[in-house]
């Protein structure tokens, strides 16, 4: 409700400042207590061992350093995914990288990982002491050759094991250039190789299952999605993301900043997400889950992701343009429909 007034302030802003005003807004309001108390609660579900209060997260890229997890999780959100974080510190593209197209609902953005580093990261997941499920997405830093990637990939892993509930890796940004050849059969085989016996060391290390998840690009074609699927299952990967931005600009090409490089987000992704999730399920058939995410801005959108095969959703651009409420809108819906008969307490 409050978001409704206050959209149009922050839509006359530049995106990247009015990102920063509302955060700082959203700081202060979590200090008062005048947000939620936490995550809405209907029948948690198990998903990789871990316990979701509701079924609805937040995407990554909204809070890359994990600066604002405490008043985020007050939204409500069942899920909080902070990152994408490389090893170093790296300031990302120069501005403007982020570009709003309200006549469609969407967003394209080319920040490029601007992020201050994994230890800047963990220092402030110690500081957020939160407890609820929070997934840590790591990157390589963009001077990194991509035949090394592994190397960042391993560096992030390590470090953010112990603190993470799941560990995301992101190959499907297409602002660090070659970063999606990572999903090439022969890349995504050795990467996920080296992941999963990297991840086993540490777990008999810290005495902790920390699942692994890959995420994935909207723009695969179905072999694609198909050989992607094929070595999640022989890695025994924990869960996948689907999806990441697009670069296509189908339906959309005559509209202002449409032609502005970098991936597209919002509601020109909604189908196009749903597809490669619809695609992964008939290959999965449930053999590890599926986190839905591209253009969910209203409750029915995250319904149709559930009935193409997610067992969870995440949020990032339809959070932009409708605000907190859209949390709360998209659980209730799930929460009800998942328990026709029951006591989902929201
Ligand atoms: C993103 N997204 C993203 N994803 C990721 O894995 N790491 C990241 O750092 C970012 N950064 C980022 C920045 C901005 C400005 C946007 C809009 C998006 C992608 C995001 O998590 C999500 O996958 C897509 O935006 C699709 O979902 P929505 O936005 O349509 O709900």
């Amino acid at each position: 409700m409050l978001y409704s007034l206050l959209r149009p302030l922050l839509f006359g802003l530049d995106p990247e400042t009015a990102h920063r005003i509302t955060f700082d807004g959203l700081e202060k309001a979590h200090r008062l207590g005048i947000l939620g108390s936490g995550p809405i609660r209907c029948q948690s579900r198990n998903v990789m061992g871990l316990d979701f209060p509701n079924p609805v997260g937040m995407a990554a890229g909204l809070d890359k350093d994990g600066e604002h997890i405490s008043a985020l999780a007050a939204l409500g959100f069942g899920f909080i995914e902070i990152g994408t974080v490389t090893p170093r510190p790296q300031p990302g593209n120069p501005k403007p990288r982020l570009f709003r197209i309200p006549q469609v609902n969407a967003i394209v953005n080319r920040m490029g990982f601007n992020n201050l580093g994994i230890d800047n990261l963990l220092a402030n997941v110690k500081h957020a002491n939160y407890s609820g499920i929070l997934g840590i997405n790591i990157g390589k830093n963009f001077d990194t050759p991509v035949e090394k990637a592994i190397d960042d990939y391993l560096i992030c892993l390590h470090k953010a094991y112990r603190y993470a509930s799941y560990v995301a890796v992101n190959i499907s940004s297409p602002n660090t250039p070659n970063l999606r050849q990572l999903q090439n059969a022969e890349e995504l085989d050795y990467l996920l190789r080296m992941l999963k016996l990297n991840q086993q060391k540490l777990a008999d290390e810290h005495g902790k299952y920390t699942p692994l998840v890959v995420k994935i690009a909207p723009d695969l074609e179905p072999p694609q999605i198909d050989s992607i699927a094929s070595l999640l299952m022989k890695h025994r990967v924990d869960g996948v993301i689907a999806t990441n931005t697009t670069l296509s600009r189908a339906g959309i090409e005559t509209m202002p900043h449409a032609s502005e490089a970098g991936g597209l987000s919002g509601a020109p992704l909604t189908e196009r997400a749903t597809a490669v999730i619809r695609r992964l399920h008939d290959m999965l058939q449930g053999a590890l889950p599926i986190i839905g995410v591209g253009g969910i801005m209203r409750a029915a959108d995250a319904k149709e992701k559930i009935e193409a095969g997610a067992s969870l959703v995440q949020v990032y651009s339809g959070l932009i343009y409708r605000g907190p409420d859209l949390v709360r809108e998209i659980a209730q819906a799930l929460c009800v429909a998942d328990t026709p008969h029951s006591d989902a307490r929201i």
